[in-house]
C-alpha cells in the first residue's frame, strides 16, 4: 500500500508501522493489516487517534469480536472492547497465548495503548513458527503426533485438548502451540514425560532469537496474530498502564493429533491441591492464576 512505511522490530518477528489510518478502514486497508499482521506475526500502527467505537469497528472488519468473561468493558455501548489496568492486576507476565485453553482459541488481538509507565511495563512475543521448524526432524516428528492439554490458570473448568503442532489455518504453516502458563501435558505421554518436554519447549521458546521486545508509547495500536504467536507482559514497572483490548475469534481447532492413544495417567487428578496452591506440572499457582487469561 501507497505510503506505508515498515521498520522490522528483531529479526524473528515484529514489525512498526506508519501511514496508515486504522480509524479509516476500506477494503484496502484491511487486507493490508491481515497481510502485513501475517507476516511480521505482530505489528504495532504508530500515530494512530483511535476511539472505543472505532476500536470495535476494527475489531469487526477482522472477523467476529470474542466476549470476554474476565475483564471489564470499557464502558456498556462497547462490549468487546475491555479495560485492562495494571493497578486491577492486568500484567500477564508469563508466557502466554490468549485463550488457547479454549475449543476456538483467539485468533488475533488488537491492544491500544493508553497509559504508559515512563519506563518498563514492555511486551514480549515469540515466534511458534520459527521455534518449530528450528526443531530437529526426530522432536518435530514427535511433536507432530502429540496433543497438548490446555488449561485456563483463570477458570480452572476451562480446558482444551489440541494438537501440540498446529496448522495455521490461514496460511498454512505449521507453529508449536505449547505455552508455560497453559500446556498441562501431551495426552499421550506420561505426566513426568511431559513435564520434561514441555519444559524444554518453553524454554527454548522463550531464548532472545525467537523473541521481539516492544516498548509502547501512548497511539500505538499493536495487532497480533495469537495463533502464531505466545506474548509476556514484563513486569518492570511501578507507574499505571492501561490499555484497551480486542479479541477476534478463531476457528474451532482439531481436538487430538491422532497418532496414538491418550495414556492413562493419574497424575493429572493431583494437580491441583485442594487450596488451589500447588500443580504437578507447569507453574500453577493462586498467584499466576490472576495474571492472564
Ligand atoms: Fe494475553
Amino acid at each position: 500500500m501507497r505510503g506505508v512505511e515498515i521498520r522490522l522490530v528483531s529479526g524473528a518477528l515484529g514489525a512498526e508501522v506508519r501511514g496508515l489510518d486504522l480509524a479509516s478502514l476500506d477494503e484496502g486497508v484491511v487486507s493490508t493489516v491481515r497481510d502485513l499482521v501475517h507476516e511480521h506475526l505482530v505489528v504495532f500502527f504508530l500515530d494512530q487517534d483511535l476511539s472505543v467505537s472505532a476500536h470495535q469497528r476494527l475489531g469487526e472488519s477482522l472477523g467476529d469480536i470474542v466476549a470476554n468473561s474476565y475483564t471489564p468493558s470499557v464502558d456498556p455501548e462497547h462490549p468487546g472492547v475491555t479495560l485492562h489496568r495494571s493497578e486491577d492486576g492486568y500484567i500477564a507476565n508469563v508466557w502466554h497465548s490468549d485463550g488457547q485453553p479454549r475449543p476456538a482459541p483467539v485468533k488475533y488481538t488488537i491492544f491500544k495503548m493508553v497509559t504508559c509507565p515512563t519506563r518498563g511495563g514492555d511486551t514480549m512475543w515469540a515466534n511458534q513458527y520459527l521455534v518449530y521448524e528450528r526443531l530437529s526432524p526426530p522432536m518435530r516428528e514427535l511433536l507432530d503426533g502429540l496433543t497438548a492439554l490446555q488449561r485456563s490458570g483463570v477458570n480452572l473448568a476451562e480446558q482444551s485438548p489440541h494438537p501440540a503442532v498446529l496448522v495455521h489455518p490461514e496460511t498454512g504453516r505449521k507453529l508449536l502451540y505449547v505455552s508455560r502458563f497453559h500446556t498441562v501435558r501431551f495426552l499421550e505421554m506420561s505426566v513426568g514425560e511431559s513435564r520434561a518436554l514441555i519444559d524444554y519447549l518453553v524454554a527454548l521458546a522463550a531464548e532472545p532469537e525467537y523473541v521481539c521486545r516492544y516498548r509502547w508509547s501512548p497511539g500505538v495500536v499493536g495487532i497480533w496474530d495469537n495463533l502464531a504467536t505466545q506474548h509476556y507482559g514484563v513486569n518492570d514497572f511501578d507507574e499505571p498502564r492501561v490499555f484497551h483490548r480486542v479479541m477476534i475469534q478463531g476457528p474451532t481447532l482439531p481436538a487430538n493429533a491422532g497418532r496414538w492413544p491418550a495414556l492413562d495417567d493419574d497424575a493429572p487428578r493431583t494437580m491441583i491441591t485442594k487450596d488451589g496452591s500447588a500443580g504437578v506440572v507447569g507453574e500453577f499457582s493462586s498467584d499466576l492464576w490472576s495474571r492472564a487469561d
